[in-house]
């Protein structure tokens, strides 16, 4: 191409990308609503099967988490923030979560993955078993046992992996495979002595055989009580394994027993070391309990990978099955931040995840890999004031004179409603630095020691096959409901009996408009 041509490409790709707005005038608010309305028309509506399923679930990250860690993102690039939007916030279809538990009003983390997983609402406390189960009740548990879409996608050929940041047998994870009336029967030592139930860890390892990829913390359950953790080279003689197994070694022996490639990692040598196309079988442990906080994860000695570098050598495993895949990946610790009142940390867990949900869109394709970030639950966590377009979202609110606190001292636009932030009416002068430092509580209204989390929806985000089927406020139960229909399994195996086997997008009337102008548009630039 000669150069006179190159430049008019230019000029073509120039006016194509728009100018760039820098003034936030009248222009600048209609043309981008009109560019959203344009895009909105052109919504693609996949109707086919989806091949792959990634479900995302932030603990913890409700909307508001998620409108502070999108300023925040923006802010650590310097620009004023509240503009941003992480990259699930542009996934075509958005639909909301009611969270509840069937007993409680604010619901916690195993009955949600039950939910999220299962199908099934379900109490306070238990996982993968249904309101019969009575928490901490073993003998209630016999038979109300409710199978999750892992089970689901392993009975269609497909490949399965969990991957998060907290423990492997946290309450998340857990609910995709785990039958236990009480969350915290992790390791065999938690389970009453009697019980004829048998603990998380046991579980995965002896009746989930079948899962390729398991990523994330929590050794101390797998460990004998009386031997060393590789990393930490201690005991955990209250954690540690009384029945006599190493759940590693056992795990390792069932897929030998196979003939199956596997691999095992505890340090982050190890798991670069893991070649996605010579493991069928990956077991990733990387710290006793959960992993550590992505701000803290190199400063050990051996390290740790990062969930984005997790998600993408998980996928890179599951997708060698041609019959496709379900991955469930934890952002675990914004919730540990908020439990803490520690915003800030809350705040890089969610960029961390951001992260990870980047790497899905990458190595899938939106045609046939249906992708959804959810939360299973909130916080009472709030961004309040009226700070100034821009203002630091860790720092103080700065305020204009009417809108002075009563007692003229200053305070920091993120607030919790509970826990140990707490001042006991003890109000203090802080700067903008003070209220930016790692480690620094917000402030609570009312004194516990560990927050709670909040009652409100949850936000679903969703790109590819039926992402469509998220359009309004939902029963949290539904989410697996959807996935299971998306990909054919499960209860929703028979939607199968008439698949599109090829993608097939929703065209509109305007859509038809659009292709006619794409036509002109490509016939002008080969004339030009
Ligand atoms: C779990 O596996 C053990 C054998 O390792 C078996 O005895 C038990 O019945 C299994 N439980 C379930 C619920 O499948
Ligand atoms: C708080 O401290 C700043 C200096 O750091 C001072 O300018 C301000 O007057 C103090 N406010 C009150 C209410 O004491
Ligand atoms: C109140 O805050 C001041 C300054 O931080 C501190 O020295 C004091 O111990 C606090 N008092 C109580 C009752 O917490
Ligand atoms: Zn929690």
């Amino acid at each position: 191409m000669e150069s006179g041509s190159m430049f008019c490409v230019l000029i073509l790709l120039i006016s194509l990308c728009g100018d760039i707005h820098t003034i936030e005038d009248r222009e600048y608010w209609r043309k981008i609503a009109q560019e959203d309305i344009q895009a909105s028309l052109r919504l693609p509506k996949y109707t086919n099967v989806a091949k792959n399923v990634i479900l995302f679930i932030g603990d913890g990250m409700d909307p508001a988490t998620i409108a502070a860690s999108r300023i925040y993102r923006g802010q650590l690039r310097g620009e004023n923030g509240e503009e941003n939007s992480l990259n699930f916030e542009k996934f075509p279809y958005v639909g909301f979560s009611k969270t509840y538990n069937t007993d409680r009003q604010t619901p916690d983390s195993a009955g949600t993955a039950t939910a999220l997983m299962c199908g099934v609402k379900s109490r306070f406390g238990v996982l993968g078993v249904d309101q019969k189960a009575i928490a901490g009740n073993c003998e209630s548990s016999k038979g109300a046992e409710v199978d999750s879409i892992v089970h689901w996608s392993h009975a269609e050929g497909k490949s399965t992996g969990l991957v998060t940041t907290a423990r492997i047998t946290h309450a998340t994870p857990a609910g995709g495979y785990a039958h236990s009336p009480e969350r915290d029967w992790e390791g065999d030592q938690d389970v009453p002595e009697g019980a004829d139930c048998k603990d998380i860890a046991y579980q995965l390892v002896h009746n989930n055989s079948f899962i390729k990829v398991l990523f994330g913390g929590g050794r101390r359950f797998f460990y004998k009580y009386n031997e060393l953790d590789p990393e930490t080279e201690e005991m955990d003689a209250d954690h540690g394994r009384k029945d006599g197994r190493n759940l590693i070694t056992d795990w390792e022996a069932d897929k030998k027993s196979r003939g199956a490639k596997y691999m095992y990692a505890w340090k982050k040598e190890q798991f670069d070391a893991m070649d996605p196309a010579n493991i069928d079988y990956a077991l990733g442990l990387f710290e006793p309990s959960h992993m550590q906080y992505e701000k803290d994860r190199n400063k050990g000695p051996t390290g740790e990978p990062s969930l984005a570098e997790m998600t993408r050598k998980a996928i890179e495993i599951l997708k060698k099955n041609d019959k496709g895949f379900f991955l469930m990946v934890e952002g675990a610790r914004i919730d540990h931040g908020h439990h803490d009142n520690i915003a800030k940390l809350a705040l890089q867990e969610t960029l961390s995840m951001e992260d990870a949900v980047g790497e899905a869109t990458r190595l899938t394709e939106e045609k046939d890999t249906l992708i959804i970030v959810t939360a299973d639950h909130g916080h009472v966590f709030n961004i309040g004031g009226y700070p100034l377009r821009g203002n630091d979202i860790l720092g103080i609110v700065k305020s204009t004179d009417e809108e002075l606190t009563d007692d003229k001292l200053p305070y920091a636009t993120l607030v919790y409603g509970n826990g140990p932030g707490y001042d006991w009416g003890n109000r203090t002068n802080f700067t903008d630095a003070d209220a930016k430092r790692d480690g620094r509580l917000q402030k609570a209204a009312v004194p516990m020691e560990w927050e709670t989390h909040g009652g409100h929806d949850v936000a679903i985000y969703a790109r590819g096959p039926m992402a469509h089927l998220f359009h309004g406020v939902h029963e949290q139960n539904y989410i697996a409901h959807v996935m299971a229909y998306a990909s054919c399994v499960g209860q929703n195996k028979d939607h199968c009996n008439n698949p599109h086997t090829e993608p097939c997008v929703g065209i509109g009337n305007n859509n038809y408009v659009s292709l006619i102008a794409i036509w002109f548009a490509l016939s002008a630039f080969f004339l030009f």
